[in-house]
């Protein structure tokens, strides 16, 4: 039995029914999660809705210090400080706080195609100028950027600012360390 259908079984969640014999679960959207949440989250979440008043509330001096912390010893940057941490509850409304310090409406904004619905929203509802770099097979048939084309639309728009979605949705692509290299010097 799948891991995930294990899961929703001793949580007696309904179940969907099994993939038939010799067909395997597909993700079929990125953002699905098909793994099963860390326990401890599980455990926060039970332990935040015993308390019934759900208003608004302000991050903790833990919710900073975990971010300050990660930064430090996961990407060796040193000297941030609360002021310099925003929250956000989602990952579209991070975007378009970092597209209005970045970019001005009517801008040009470089995107991959096939391109994720909410970038597109956003980006259409504040303002700005979608331009599309479309994502090319290889010979092996994984999806990759084209480098080339990104240099000519770069240039002829004008850019100075991108999006760039790891894992790529939709697509799946966790772009390699080369690939990304390639990416940020251009
Ligand atoms: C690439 C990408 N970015 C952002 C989001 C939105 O994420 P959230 O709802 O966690 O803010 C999704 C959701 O599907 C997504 O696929």
């Amino acid at each position: 039995m799948p891991l995930l259908w294990m899961v929703l079984e001793l949580y007696q969640v309904s179940l969907p029914d099994l993939p038939k014999d010799g067909y395997d679960t597909i993700p079929m959207w990125v953002a699905d999660m098909n793994f099963p949440t860390v326990p401890s989250i599980c455990a926060a979440i039970v332990e935040r809705v015993q308390h019934p008043a759900f208003g608004y509330f302000s991050p903790s001096e833990e919710y900073y210090n975990a971010i300050i912390k990660w930064q430090e010893e996961r990407n060796g940057v040193t000297g941030l400080t609360k002021e310099c941490i925003g929250y956000e509850n989602g990952v579209l409304g991070g975007v378009i706080s970092v597209l209005n310090a970045f970019s001005a409406p009517g801008d040009a904004i470089l995107l991959h195609s096939p391109t994720y619905i909410g970038f597109t929203m956003s980006l259409e509802n504040n303002g700005r100028k979608i331009i599309h770099s479309p994502l090319k097979q290889d010979e092996n048939g994984v999806w990759r950027m084209d480098y080339e084309d990104m240099d000519k639309k770069i240039k002829a728009h004008k850019i100075h600012t991108a999006i760039f979605c790891n894992p790529h949705n939709p697509c799946g692509r966790v772009w390699e360390k080369w690939e990304i290299e390639s990416y940020g010097s251009l």
